[in-house]
């Protein structure tokens, strides 16, 4: 060992997931493992006109700038939250390289070493990797097909006190559930009740296919414990490293000193470019699209699922996102068949990475938005004969 790290550099494993993508490249390979949208819809001529625009006029483009964020996306990104019932003002928002840079700064400023998270179980793989790195321990709540559980998520901030709770409530990473709106209302009250500040991680609410729109749980956050984060990359890009987070303001001062820290500010140009784009451009025709899209292919996977997978398997069935989940029976371990799929040429992540404490060895994570329907029926064929046997 040449270098003497931190302590909680032993704590940063490389993501599993990421291994697993390792593999995935080869061109005859079905890959439900990532979480990645449809490159094919990016809207790849928009970006570049609104990119044109930005770089055509004011040199500030490719200057430093504030660490809170251009302007006038912030206000774009306050009305944007207004219509889906959350009160905020641009002082409110701090732009982020995407809501994973959010979620750092958030947990840098709260966890101390065995600092307490509650989380979902299961829970957003990144999130986790966050939490650990900053030398967290977890306290995982049972979900279900509305959420998870509040009478356990009320019993366990009693029992141990969490300096933070991490939710993602909407088309949830990884099983596409989303909180139903009363367990919502319940969550940002016992929030406030117990004075934990509580995350609410909301980048698929846009890719909503079916039913109606459930408020955040932001918009029935009286108190400010809700601390609110969004992301354009599910419905622009993820390349573009551009995201938010929305709370109050002795917070947000705390948050902007943290990001000075960090990287100064989310790059000039970046911001810019996008603000063009959202206002220039047809972004709700853009949504309408991929909407469409991935709605149709989240249909191609659950009836190729409905007729090649044995009785007893269970999944969820989500109105919106990019993930199923599936449940095989008790006993069975698809980690240890992960190796036979990826000979198979299908690969999926395992569902025990999604458990910080242990369990789901029996479940495993599909992603439908980033194969045509095409590979989804040849994949989950594939699965299907794997799994059975
Ligand atoms: C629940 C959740 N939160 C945050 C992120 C990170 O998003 P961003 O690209 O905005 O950093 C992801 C990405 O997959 C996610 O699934």
């Amino acid at each position: 060992m040449k270098y003497q790290f931190a302590e909680r550099v032993d704590l940063m494993k490389s993501s599993a997931i990421r291994e697993i993508l390792k593999v995935t490249q080869e061109p005859d390979m079905i890959s439900f493992a990532g979480g990645l949208p449809a490159p094919e819809l990016f809207p790849l001529a928009g970006i570049r006109e609104a990119f044109q625009e930005a770089l055509s006029s004011d040199p500030a483009v490719l200057q430093y700038s504030n660490t809170e964020g251009f302007l006038p996306l912030r206000e774009y990104i306050v009305s944007k939250m207004q219509q889906d019932g959350i009160n905020a003002r641009a002082e409110n928002v701090l732009i982020t390289n995407g809501s994973q840079q959010a979620l750092d700064l958030i947990t840098k400023l709260f966890i101390n070493p065995g600092d307490i998270v509650l989380v979902e179980k299961p829970s957003y793989l990144g999130a986790l990797q966050v939490f650990r790195s900053y030398q967290a321990k977890f306290v995982d709540i049972a979900t279900d097909y509305e959420g998870i559980n509040v009478d356990a998520f009320e019993l366990a901030i009693k029992e141990y006190h969490p300096k933070l709770i991490y939710l993602t409530p909407t088309f949830k990473n990884p099983t596409g559930v989303t909180l139903a709106a009363d367990r919502r209302r319940a969550v940002a009250g016992l929030a406030a009740k117990y004075k934990v500040p509580l995350i609410e991680d909301d980048p698929y609410r846009e890719l909503r296919y079916y039913g109606d729109p459930v408020p955040p749980i932001k918009s029935f956050d009286g108190s400010d414990w809700v601390i609110y984060m969004g992301s354009f990359s599910k419905i622009i890009a993820p390349g573009l490293r551009l995201g938010w987070v929305a709370t109050e303001g002795e917070l947000m001062d705390k948050l902007v000193l943290a990001k000075q820290g960090t990287d100064l500010h989310t790059g000039t140009l970046v911001q810019r470019g996008v603000y063009n784009y959202l206002v220039n451009h047809n972004i709700k025709a853009h949504i309408e699209a991929i909407r469409a899209e991935y709605g149709r292919r989240r249909d191609v996977m659950l009836q190729q699922m409905d007729e090649q997978f044995p009785k007893n398997f269970s999944w969820t069935k989500p109105d919106g996102g990019m993930f199923l989940w599936v449940t095989l029976p008790e006993g069975a371990n698809s980690g240890s068949l992960l190796k036979q799929a990826i000979k198979e040429k299908v690969a999926y992540v395992p569902g025990a990475m999604f458990f910080p404490n242990g369990g789901g060895l029996n479940t495993l994570r599909l992603n439908f938005s980033n194969s045509t329907p095409v590979k989804i029926k040849a994949g989950i064929q594939r699965l299907a004969r794997l799994l059975t046997e």
